[in-house]
Parts: structure tokens; C-alpha cells; sequence
């Protein structure tokens, strides 16, 4: 593994000549946009919670209204924010190989929308979009527009889910996966495929402890396909990697992109 702090000649010659990226997203590429990650303290309102403790079918279980009113903050926050340079990187990299006949393929875990507003197509929401619902019940799919909170440092007044108006029994409840939860297989199985059809990986902002997500990278080991890795931490996948970038990808992506450009 070879740890970098800046873009050395060695990587930018590799990005310069893949044509087909595979791009395995997490949620520090949103976190200079204003998005907290999973595994950071939370601030202000949330404090006493974990989010990780949040995100769970049990949670929603055993308190409807807190998991609904963190989730609806969460909407209402993503709404708010806009794409960070990260994003705009990736969205300028995937026109350029598309235009030039290749491609570069995103598979996020984040259920926000902030790489379809910088202008990139998505692949794969592996975690699901969270201005999507459901009933806990029967299925039936809702859209709701984010409450547009005032203000994230302010509690929001905890307030229950809304009952199914179509089977009446269910609550909706946010269309993304939870803990212990399947993921979308068609999903995951279209970033199988990206993988595979790669000839570079580069894996941004994702802790790697969250199965099966985490282990998507270490397909491109069966192809000896490279894998760069753009975090400001060391993380789980770290050693796997060929290069870590160590830094904030809002930095990082932009400079891998002028380097190549
Ligand atoms: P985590 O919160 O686990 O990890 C965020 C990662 O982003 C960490 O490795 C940070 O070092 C890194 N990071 C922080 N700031 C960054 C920056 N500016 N640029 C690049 N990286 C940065 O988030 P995920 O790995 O996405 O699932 O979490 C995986 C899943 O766990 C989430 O999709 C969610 C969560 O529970 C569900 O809700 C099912």
C-alpha cells in the first residue's frame, strides 16, 4: 500500500489511463457538505444517541416517533446542503470518460441525492434514498417532501410517523436499509458488475465496517484491478488498497481530476 498525502505521478498515470472507474462512495464525501457521518459523536439535538444506534428496525420498534423525527431532521439537513467539491469531481471525471467512450460508475451508500446534484448518474443506492418511504406493512411507497426544519441546532418536536392510508395498519417508515436489513439486490449486484468491469477502484469516505457494502472493494483483488482509497483516516480497507490518498476528498478528488484533465 502506498500512502500518499498529495497526487504522486505513480497514481495520476493510473487515473490518467483508466477508462472504466468503479466509484464505492460512503458517507465522508458528504461530510463537507454539512452532512455528518455515521460514526462521528453527534451534535446539539442527537448527542445522546448513536447513529448507528438510530438505524435500526429495533430502534424504529421501540420508539417510532424518535427514529421518524431523526430520519425527517436527517431529509430536511440533506435538502438544505449543497454538493461539495468531491462530488463535482466525480460528476466531471464521469462525463469525461463517458464522453471519451469509457465510463465511471457510482455505487454510494448514502441515501442522500448530493452526486445526482452535482451531475452525476448513479449506479447503485446500496442504503436506499432517503426522501423515499414505505408502510412497515404493505409495502405502499410514499414520497415526502422534507419538513424543512428551521435551523438543525433547534430539537424539532418529536412527532410519530404517519399511519398507512392505504392498509391503515402499518406506519411509513424510511425506505432505506437498516441494520440487519437486505440490501437492494439489484443494486448490489450492479455494483458486482462495475467492479469486475473496472480497471481502477477508487473507494471515498466509508469507514469499511459495514457488511456487505464493505467487502464490494476486495472484488477488484479477484482481477488484480487497482484500488485507491480517498479518506483522511485509516480505515478497515486500508490495507487492501494500493494507494490511500490521506485527506478530505472535497481536496482530493479535485486535484486527482486536474491532474488528469
Ligand atoms: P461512516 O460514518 O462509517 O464512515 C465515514 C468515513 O468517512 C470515515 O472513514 C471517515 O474517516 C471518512 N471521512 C470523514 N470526513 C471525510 C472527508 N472530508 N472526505 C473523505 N472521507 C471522510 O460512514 P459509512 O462508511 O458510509 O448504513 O457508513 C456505512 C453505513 O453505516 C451507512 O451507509 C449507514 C451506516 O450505518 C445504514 O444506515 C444501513
Amino acid at each position: 500500500m502506498k500512502l500518499l498525502d498529495h497526487v504522486d505521478d505513480e497514481l495520476a498515470a493510473l487515473a490518467r489511463d483508466a477508462r472504466h472507474v468503479a466509484v464505492l462512495s460512503g458517507a465522508g464525501i458528504s461530510a463537507e457538505s454539512g452532512v455528518p457521518t455515521f460514526r462521528e459523536v453527534q451534535t446539539g439535538l442527537w448527542e445522546q444517541f448513536s447513529a448507528e444506534d438510530l438505524a435500526t428496525p429495533d430502534a424504529f420498534d421501540d420508539d417510532p416517533a424518535l427514529v421518524w423525527t431523526w430520519y425527517r431532521w436527517r431529509q430536511s439537513l440533506v435538502q438544505a446542503v449543497e454538493p461539495n467539491p468531491g462530488h463535482l469531481a466525480l460528476a466531471r471525471w464521469q462525463k469525461q470518460l463517458t464522453e471519451t467512450g469509457g465510463g465511471l460508475s457510482i455505487s454510494t451508500q448514502n441515501v442522500d441525492d448530493l452526486h445526482e446534484r452535482a451531475g452525476a448518474e448513479v449506479l447503485a443506492h446500496l442504503h436506499g434514498n432517503i426522501a423515499a418511504h414505505r408502510c412497515t406493512d404493505c409495502g405502499a411507497s410514499v414520497q415526502l417532501p422534507a419538513p424543512g426544519y428551521d435551523g438543525f441546532e433547534a430539537p424539532p418536536e418529536a412527532e410519530g410517523p404517519p399511519a398507512c392510508e392505504r392498509c391503515a395498519t402499518g406506519l411509513i417508515r424510511p425506505d432505506i436499509v437498516w441494520f440487519g436489513e437486505a440490501l437492494p439486490m439489484d443494486a448490489f449486484e450492479a455494483t458486482m458488475a462495475a467492479i469486475r468491469a473496472a480497471d481502477l477502484v477508487v473507494v471515498v469516505g466509508t469507514s469499511g465496517i459495514v457488511q456487505p457494502a464493505a467487502g464490494l472493494p476486495l472484488l477488484a483483488l479477484e482481477r488484480g484491478t487497482p484500488l485507491v482509497e480517498v479518506n483522511p483516516q485509516e480505515t478497515e480497507l486500508s490495507e487492501t488498497m494500493d494507494f490511500v490518498l490521506r485527506g478530505p476528498s472535497g481536496q482530493m478528488l479535485p486535484t486527482l481530476l486536474e491532474t488528469i484533465s
